[in-house]
């Protein structure tokens, strides 16, 4: 009964301390407005009367959240302790010497960009009043008059040596022209409601599929073939122009996303297991001696054949191997594409398990049409061991012997 009435008191006490404790921290963290900063705090912990406000984002800011106060605030001075150690961006390269080159005219914790400096629930400590709506992509530039490329590179520098490389940078004239001819402007929209502000521009990563496509094809609508494309799947899928390519980055050829069969790999993952089968098209490497691409087959802009081939599929599988195309003095008719699948009656088109890219193994190809044959030759397959090894068309005797 004794040591209960104990342990009762003991909890009490400790209860007592603890809103004690926090009714000194609670003081801290709002009782400062309105007070006079002392001139000087030198040798202090700033935590002591600021709290340790920088803990309380998602982001925290990492010299803040570390306690590093005074690498950026003065412990000293007329007007009271806290002011900068710099007034401009010198403050943050120090540290971060590689942004230089971002938005040099701006400092970086200008109203729109990087204010909450010490945290923010908004990565990169973005101010959350960036996130203001967006109009969306067409409307933000909405009566909007073009400035020219060279003002959108006075603050957009770190892309002047891209632009020095990029072909888009021929759409570029200073001259009073139409759309098509406008550099950044041809894709982003005209700029003087811009400035700087996140908002007042075309800002691809808000622009639907629709947005972004209408924007290309108007350069881009005679070489493309709009008709054709707007055809294939893709669009309907929502891929867009811009899932493919995006025209800043110009490590790949034709300023692919990514190496070309390693863009249509990233999602046709059941197309990817076909290639990784015993016998398949050499999609492994980009090489063009040794391997191939997906687009040796396919036009990734939809072309004369389906599914976006670029021809119909018999004429593409002997446009490369040339020795099947024939006419032969006695073709095999069941070969031929109008009675059956053509190449595919046979083949896959990808990759298979079984040997020279078969459906299936062994005789069964053949017995698909000549079912009657079952027992004609024993085990052997009937190409092999000289018999109908001329299967795809021969000029020189009717069972196609070699
Ligand atoms: C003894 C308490 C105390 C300590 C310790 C203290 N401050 Fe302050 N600080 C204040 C008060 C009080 C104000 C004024 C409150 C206000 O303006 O809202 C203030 C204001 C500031 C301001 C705002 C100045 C302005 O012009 O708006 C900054 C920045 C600042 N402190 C940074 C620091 C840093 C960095 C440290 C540590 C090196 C520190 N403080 C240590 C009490 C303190
Ligand atoms: C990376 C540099 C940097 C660090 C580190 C930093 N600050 Fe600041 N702080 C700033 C800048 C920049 C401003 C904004 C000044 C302005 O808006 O004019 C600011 C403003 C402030 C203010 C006044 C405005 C506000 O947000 O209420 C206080 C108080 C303050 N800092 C306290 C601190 C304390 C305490 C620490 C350490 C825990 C700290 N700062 C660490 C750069 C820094
Ligand atoms: C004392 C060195 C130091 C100073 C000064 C400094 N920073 Fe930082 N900053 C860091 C560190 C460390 C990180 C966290 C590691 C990283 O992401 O590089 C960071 C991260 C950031 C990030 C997040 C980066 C990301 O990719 O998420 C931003 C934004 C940032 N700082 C802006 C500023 C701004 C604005 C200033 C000037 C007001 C500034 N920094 C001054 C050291 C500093
Ligand atoms: C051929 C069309 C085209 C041209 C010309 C063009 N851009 Fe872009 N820009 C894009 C696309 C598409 C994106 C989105 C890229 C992505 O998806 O990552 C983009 C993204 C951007 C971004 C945002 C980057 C980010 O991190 O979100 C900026 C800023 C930008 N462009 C500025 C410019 C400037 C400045 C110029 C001229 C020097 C220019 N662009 C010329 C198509 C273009
Ligand atoms: C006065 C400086 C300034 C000028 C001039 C300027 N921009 Fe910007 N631009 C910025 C700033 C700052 C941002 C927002 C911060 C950021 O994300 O980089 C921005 C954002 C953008 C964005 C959206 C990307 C994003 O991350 O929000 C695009 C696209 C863009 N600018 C393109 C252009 C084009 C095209 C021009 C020329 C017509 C241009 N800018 C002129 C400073 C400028
Ligand atoms: C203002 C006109 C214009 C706009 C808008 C435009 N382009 Fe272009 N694009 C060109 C010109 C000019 C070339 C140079 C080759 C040519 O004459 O076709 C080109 C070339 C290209 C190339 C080939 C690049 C290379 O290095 O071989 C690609 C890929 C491309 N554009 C994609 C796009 C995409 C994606 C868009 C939409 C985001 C777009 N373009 C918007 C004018 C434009
Ligand atoms: C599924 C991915 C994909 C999509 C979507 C796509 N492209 Fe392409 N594009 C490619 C590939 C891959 C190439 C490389 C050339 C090739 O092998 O045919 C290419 C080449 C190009 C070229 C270089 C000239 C040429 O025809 O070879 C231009 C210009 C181009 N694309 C513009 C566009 C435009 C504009 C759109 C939207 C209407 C678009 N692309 C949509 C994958 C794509
Ligand atoms: C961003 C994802 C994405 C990328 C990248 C992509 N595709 Fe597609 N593709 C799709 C979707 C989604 C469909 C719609 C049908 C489906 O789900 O398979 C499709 C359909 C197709 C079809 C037509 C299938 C049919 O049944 O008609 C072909 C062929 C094709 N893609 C080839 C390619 C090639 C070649 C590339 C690379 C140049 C590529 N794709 C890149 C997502 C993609
Ligand atoms: C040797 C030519 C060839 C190559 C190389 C090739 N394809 Fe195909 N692909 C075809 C043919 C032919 C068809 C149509 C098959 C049919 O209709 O039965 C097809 C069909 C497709 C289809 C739709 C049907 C299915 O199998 O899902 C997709 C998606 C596709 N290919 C993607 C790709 C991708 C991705 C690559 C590169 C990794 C690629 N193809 C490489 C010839 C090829
Ligand atoms: C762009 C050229 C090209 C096209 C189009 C093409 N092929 Fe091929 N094909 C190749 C190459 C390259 C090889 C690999 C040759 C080698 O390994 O020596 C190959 C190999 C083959 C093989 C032998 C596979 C093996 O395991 O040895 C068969 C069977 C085949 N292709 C059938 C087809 C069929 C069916 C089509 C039409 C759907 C087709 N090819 C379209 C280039 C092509
Ligand atoms: C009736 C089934 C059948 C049809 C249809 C067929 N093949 Fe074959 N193909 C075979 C068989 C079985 C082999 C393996 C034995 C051989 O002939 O060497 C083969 C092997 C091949 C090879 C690899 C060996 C070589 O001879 O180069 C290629 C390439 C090939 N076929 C292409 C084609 C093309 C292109 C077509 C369409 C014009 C086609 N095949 C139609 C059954 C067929
Ligand atoms: C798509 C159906 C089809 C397939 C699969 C097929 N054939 Fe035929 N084959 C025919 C047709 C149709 C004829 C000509 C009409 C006939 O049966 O007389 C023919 C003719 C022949 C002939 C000539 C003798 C004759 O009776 O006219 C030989 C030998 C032959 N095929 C062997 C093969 C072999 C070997 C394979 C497997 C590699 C094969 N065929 C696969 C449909 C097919």
């Amino acid at each position: 009964m004794g040591a209960n009435v104990k342990r009762l008191g003991t909890g009490v006490l400790v209860l007592l301390l603890f809103l004690v404790a926090w009714s000194l921290v609670a003081a801290q963290l709002d009782g400062l407005e309105g007070m006079e900063p002392p001139p000087d705090v030198a040798g202090m912990d700033c935590t002591m009367c600021h709290g340790d406000f920088a803990a309380n984002f998602e982001y925290s800011h990492q010299p803040a959240l570390d306690g590093q106060c005074v690498v950026c605030h003065l412990e000293s001075g007329e007007e009271g302790h806290g002011g900068l150690v710099s007034e401009g961006r010198e403050l943050c390269l120090t540290c971060h010497a590689d942004y230089a080159g971002h938005n040099p005219l701006l400092t970086c914790w200008a109203a729109s960009c990087h204010a909450d400096v010490h945290g923010s629930n908004e990565d990169p400590l973005l101010n959350p009043s960036r996130q203001e709506e967006y109009p969306g992509f067409c409307e933000a530039t909405a009566g909007a008059q073009y400035i020219g490329s060279g003002e959108c590179l006075g603050c957009h520098c770190e892309y002047a040596d891209w632009w020095k490389r990029s072909i888009h940078s021929l759409s570029d004239t200073d001259q009073d022209t139409p759309i098509n001819r406008r550099g950044c402007e041809g894709c982003h929209g005209p700029g003087s409601n811009h400035w700087g502000r996140w908002a007042g521009i075309g800002y691809f990563e808000q622009a639907s599929v629709e947005e972004a496509d209408a924007v290309c094809f108007n350069c881009h609508r005679d070489e493309i073939y709009a008709a054709d494309y707007m055809k294939t799947l893709h669009p309907l899928a929502g891929v867009a122009c811009t899932t493919c390519h995006d025209p800043h980055f110009l490590e790949n050829p034709s300023n692919l996303t990514m190496p070309a069969n390693e863009l249509c790999f990233s999602c046709h993952k059941t197309v990817r297991a076909d290639f990784n089968k015993m016998s398949r098209h050499p999609v492994d490497n980009e090489d063009p001696r040794t391997g191939m691409l997906c687009t040796e087959c396919h036009s990734p802009h939809g072309a004369e054949g389906s599914p976006m081939l670029k021809l119909p599929k018999d004429e593409l599988c002997v446009s490369c191997h040339v020795d099947k195309a024939g006419p032969f003095v006695y073709d095999h008719i069941g070969y031929d594409p109008a009675l059956g699948d053509g190449c595919l009656t046979c083949h896959s088109q990808h990759g298979s398990n079984s040997p020279n890219l078969l459906l299936m193994n062994g005789r069964g190809v053949c017995l698909q049409c000549h079912s009657d044959m079952a027992s004609h030759g024993g085990a052997a397959t009937c190409w092999t061991t000289g018999c109908h090894a001329e299967h795809h068309g021969s000029n020189a005797n009717f069972f196609f012997f070699n």
